[in-house]
């Protein structure tokens, strides 16, 4: 029995809810919150996890459908991930990666190479998605002052992308809410379109918006020139974005044109990768493209502790070896760059994925999407879309319109409060609904959680029409 389950650990707990939520609205500053509410916000308190499930602290046990953030992909309370962690910190709990360093950081970067497509050889480890994406990006930017063009700097990004929240990565988010409020290095950046199938032009078939996609992404480098762009960042799958999977022959396209034009294709693969859709990393085995860099995150420890990474192309590392400038100075690091205990936690944690989640992963991930897809049968859900353990319901006024219910911009959130009492986390983001479960999901809990799922619409439905802001 893991520790938590102790009676004195669980006394704890119980002692320290009522008291949680207070101290909480006085003293936490909580992530993504409205200026009305910022330091006086109450959310749900999570008390443990075990599995695919987490219980609140009203002892109420939900399907943690979103994994965390995209991120608790070996499930909650693997004794293995805890042990190694705890063996870690004994032996050696931090280094400084100045000018020393550890043994795990060296043998996790040996199995991400391997496992990474292309000629992907080297990684910078960070401490999340966002200190990843900023590395690649900082790593862009003095390659091309290292190479003499120090005007090959500007980034394409793309509408419905969500890179992270430093100020860099922030600044190549797509989605317009996260922007509105928020400054950012807008001078850096390019801005495309979103990739979205659902919401490509009226009339026009998927395989003309793959063609504007790409005439699209061309015509920009005319414009701007290719000479002032450094890289184009993209997730293979735009995941806070609403689970958007791209036109088939998309992204290889995007990929040659940048090779083309000498400009650096970065994948974010903070949440596709480790185990998402059934492979290490999806850009090369789902999608079938070798970028210049991976960012990943997330998965890479299944949660378990904060842990991010640029894999590197060895050509780059390479070039920059044999410049004209080998006293030229990477002035980038993080105190927790290597740290032993994370990556020590991300090697147990690899082997737990080869040795079957990614297996099972593969398996269970179509009919993960046949249970969800049958959501499509109520007449609130526009879309249900996803690929391997990702998915998004997406809602609409209507299906003609795809109108996203405009008069209730938060129906997402009232299918969620539904949804807890019925027995499931959901994320919700606007108007959709995101599910990415721990990878160890059984056949019975994908039935529990469409079971629910249909209910907590369904009941959000009857909300909305006895409001009157929804006819359908
Ligand atoms: C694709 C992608 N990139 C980057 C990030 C930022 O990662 P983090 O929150 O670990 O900084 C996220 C977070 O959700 C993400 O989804």
């Amino acid at each position: 029995m893991a520790a938590v389950r102790d009676i004195k650990a669980r006394e704890m707990i119980e002692a320290s809810d009522d008291g949680a939520v207070e101290l909480a609205k006085r003293h936490l500053v909580q992530p993504w919150p409205y200026a009305g509410s910022v330091g006086a916000e109450a959310r749900a308190l999570i008390a443990e996890g075990d599995g695919v499930y987490i219980t609140d602290a009203a002892g109420k046990r939900l399907i943690d459908g979103p994994a965390g953030m995209w991120c608790i992909n070996v499930g909650h309370r693997r004794e293995e991930l805890a042990k190694v962690m705890y063996d870690q910190a004994m032996a050696l709990s931090y280094n400084t990666p100045w000018y020393t360093m550890n043994a795990p950081s060296a043998e996790l970067a040996r199995r991400i190479a391997d496992a990474a497509p292309g000629d992907l050889s080297h990684t910078f480890f960070t401490t999340g998605g966002s200190s990843a994406v900023e590395t690649a990006l900082r790593f862009m930017q003095f390659y091309n002052n290292v190479r003499g063009r120090p005007e090959k700097k500007l980034i394409l990004s793309r509408g419905g992308a969500y890179h992270g929240s430093t100020y860099l990565s922030a600044s190549l988010n797509g989605r317009p809410r996260d922007r509105d409020w928020m400054d950012g290095a807008d001078e850096l950046v390019v801005k495309l379109s979103s990739p979205d199938p659902f919401r490509r032009p009226k009339g026009m078939d998927v395989s003309a918006f793959t063609d504007f996609l790409v005439d699209q992404f061309r015509d920009a480098i005319a414009r701007v020139g290719a000479d002032r762009i450094g890289a184009f960042v993209g997730e293979p799958v735009q995941a806070s974005g609403g689970v958007i999977v791209p036109p088939d022959g998309y992204l290889k396209r995007i990929r040659e044109i940048c090779r083309d034009n000498d400009i650096l294709y970065v994948s974010d693969e903070v949440v596709t990768g480790f185990g998402r859709l059934g492979h290490v990393f999806a850009s090369g085995d789902v999608f079938g493209i070798d970028p210049d860099m991976i960012t990943f995150a997330k998965g890479v420890t299944s949660g378990y502790f904060p842990l991010g990474g640029v894999v590197i192309s060895e050509r780059l590392l390479e070039e920059l070896r044999r410049s004209n400038h080998p006293d030229a100075l990477f002035g980038h690091g993080l105190t927790y760059t290597s740290h032993p205990i994370g990556c020590a936690v991300a090697l147990k944690n690899l082997d737990l994925l080869e040795e079957g989640v990614l297996a099972h992963t593969r398996e269970i991930a179509p009919y993960f999407q046949a249970r969800l897809k049958t959501l499509e049968e109520l007449p609130l859900v526009g879309e249900v879309r996803g690929v391997g353990l990702m998915a998004c319901i997406e809602c609409v006024a209507d299906r003609e319109s795809k109108d996203p219910l405009q008069l209730d911009k938060d129906v997402g959130k009232r299918i969620d409060a539904h949804c807890h009492e019925l027995g499931l986390l959901v994320r919700p983001l606007i108007n959709m609904c995101v599910m990415s479960p721990p990878l160890i999901i059984g056949r019975e809990q994908i039935d529990d959680m469409v079971a629910i799922l249909r209910e907590g619409i369904s009941r959000t439905m009857d909300d909305l029409r006895k409001e009157g802001v929804w006819r359908g």
